[in-house]
């Protein structure tokens, strides 16, 4: 099976490169992989957009790292200095909307978002997660999906909305789990196809819902 027949709807061909740059405001906590990978494809000419500030929550985030190296501004939010999920959200909200932020991605951001932050970007945010939902919702997706004995898993991209991981799916590809897989291992088969797909997912979103 070539590794196009994983992805669904397939990977396009000629990247859309009319109109506007996308506005895209990107939400990490981590190493910032996805960060890196919209960047990349950003440069490439495959997506026609403009990362206008990365939000981290996590001191440690390598994420930040990457953000400067492509000069995007990083701007820490760390959620321990908050008092509620709603404040920290009320403020990475106005973060965005300062940055000029039209699509919300999260990639990465290892929080739960509340209604304060969604509400203020109806349908205009993005999650990616590490399973075939809405197989394994939540944390831990992988160690989920391992523990079930599923011979099949993958990652999915989708619009944020009021219950977790339960948005409208934008594009998801699958990964087969094999023989002697640890959840590290298969975290990094199912990041290759997380960076092939979340940067066609926001173009595909951008084109449906736009
Ligand atoms: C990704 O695997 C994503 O699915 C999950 O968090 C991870 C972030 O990875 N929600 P990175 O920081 O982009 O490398």
């Amino acid at each position: 099976m070539s590794d196009l027949a994983l992805v669904s709807p397939p990977l396009p061909t000629s990247p859309c490169l009319t109109g506007e740059a996308l506005k895209l405001g990107i939400m990490a906590s981590g190493s910032g992989s996805n960060f890196e990978a919209v960047a990349a494809a950003i440069a490439a000419g495959q997506l026609n957009a403009q990362i206008q500030v990365l939000i981290y929550n996590n001191p440690q985030a390598k994420a930040a790292e990457r953000a400067q190296n492509h000069g995007v501004p990083a701007v820490l939010l760390n959620h321990r200095d908050f008092d509620s999920r709603e404040a920290l959200d009320a403020q990475v909200a106005e973060t965005l909307q300062a940055y000029g932020v039209e699509w919300v991605i999260m990639a990465g951001w290892m929080r739960i978002v509340t209604p304060t932050l969604i509400d203020a970007f109806p349908g205009r945010m993005i999650n990616i997660h590490p399973s075939l939902l809405p197989s394994f919702k939540g944390i831990r997706a992988i160690e989920q999906a391992l523990a079930s004995q599923v011979k099949l898993t993958g990652c999915t991209v989708h619009i944020v909305t009021l219950e977790m991981d339960s948005g409208p799916i934008l594009m998801q590809a699958a990964v087969p789990i094999l023989e002697g897989d640890d959840a590290e291992r298969l975290h990094q088969r199912i990041q290759v196809q997380e960076h092939r797909i979340l940067p066609a997912a926001i173009a595909l979103a951008a084109q449906r819902y736009g």
